[in-house]
């Protein structure tokens, strides 16, 4: 029997995606249950030409379901995915709740899938930031070892969630017509502006998205020798990420061997013509499944160090794709059951 899917948090920008590809894959389901908070009981979500009616996401919700995708935010994920897990439920979620927990796998498909050889009943889907950064860096490390990694990333709105969307477009809309902005989601107008803060700063100075990068580019390659400091920056995109990434080796690898190593890699396409201005950007990588990745080129000052650019659709790849993609390896390694 096809397995019932819940998607938690179905009324989210996330959860709506989530929704979209689950049909676009085809997705062996015999029920998908879309679930949100009280306040969206009655409303209802599309799917393959129907309209489901949204179920409140409550304790007792996950009886006879054997999946649950969840996208709607860190303290429900930490009450409801235990609770999901002990009625059986597989929870494969995108919050950042689970993903430092020794006992969840943290998983790019493309990248560890053997983690999931271990999970324990909840399965944490990484930051969409370090996804993208992971299917460019496996290859790289793989043939020729990172020392190190300085990344600066430039990231969309809609990663916030739909409500960010709805700023930005409000504010370029008021800025337009001389209207004040009002800023609600973010501390500072985001409209024509770029904020270096994303999520709360730690003791560090850090931000916690930065230090997520971090840690979790560790956890996912399982190598704690690589070093890997960042910037994390909220521009006036709406959809897809970019990073901008510098990279340490310990053999020496050219621009050359770069391409060729990316160019089959799994999950992602170089688009790296520099003579025809064709390199990777949100505009294009929106909608897309692949993350981008060009501007390859050997950093000058150090003896094996290369500098590319990195792109991808965040609530794709960075989220629901991501998400997805971690439940169709459950089942293809049958792995879809709570170990007892
Ligand atoms: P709701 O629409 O009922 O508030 P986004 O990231 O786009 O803001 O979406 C967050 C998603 O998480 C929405 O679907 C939202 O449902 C859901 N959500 C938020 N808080 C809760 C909660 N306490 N219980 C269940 N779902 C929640």
């Amino acid at each position: 029997r096809n397995p019932v899917v819940a998607v938690c948090g179905a009324t989210g920008a996330v959860g709506q995606e989530m929704l979209k590809i689950l049909e676009q894959r085809d997705f062996p389901h015999s029920e998908i249950i879309p679930m949100a908070s009280a306040r969206s009981v009655g409303k209802k979500v599309a799917f393959k030409g129907r309209e489901l009616k949204v179920v409140e996401l409550t304790e007792d919700a996950f009886a006879g379901v054997d999946l649950a995708l969840f996208s709607a935010g860190g303290s429900t994920s930490e009450k409801f995915s235990p609770l999901a897990a002990k009625a059986g439920c597989v929870v494969v979620d995108n919050s950042s709740a689970w993903r430092m927990d020794d006992n969840c796998p943290l998983v790019v498909p493309e990248v560890n899938p053997h983690d999931l050889d271990w999970h324990k009943g909840i399965i944490a889907n990484p930051n969409c930031s370090t996804i993208q950064l992971m299917l460019a860096l496996k290859p790289i490390h793989d043939e020729a070892r990172i020392r190190r990694v300085v990344v600066s990333t430039y990231q969309a709105v809609s990663g916030t969630g739909h409500k960010a969307v709805e700023e930005l477009e409000n504010q370029v809309r008021r800025l337009m017509s001389g209207q004040p902005v009002v800023a609600d989601v973010y501390p500072h107008q985001i409209a024509f502006n770029c904020l270096p803060q994303i999520d709360v700063f730690m003791d560090n100075g850090y931000t916690k998205e930065e230090m997520k990068m971090v840690n979790e580019t560790i956890k996912i390659m399982g190598d704690p020798s690589i070093r890997v400091t960042a910037t994390c920056v909220r521009v006036p995109v709406f959809y897809g990420h970019s990073e901008s990434v510098n990279i340490e080796t310990e053999e020496k690898l050219t621009a050359d061997d770069v391409r060729a190593l990316l160019a089959k890699a799994p999950g992602v396409t170089v688009v790296d013509f520099p003579e025809k201005k064709a390199y990777p950007m949100p505009i294009h990588a929106a909608g897309e499944d692949d993350t981008y990745v060009g501007r390859i080129r050997e950093d000058e000052t150090i003896p094996n160090g290369i500098n590319m650019w990195v792109v991808s659709d965040n609530v794709r790849k960075g989220a629901a794709l991501n998400t997805i993609q971690i439940a169709e390896t459950l089942i293809e390694r049958d792995l879809l059951r709570v170990p007892a």
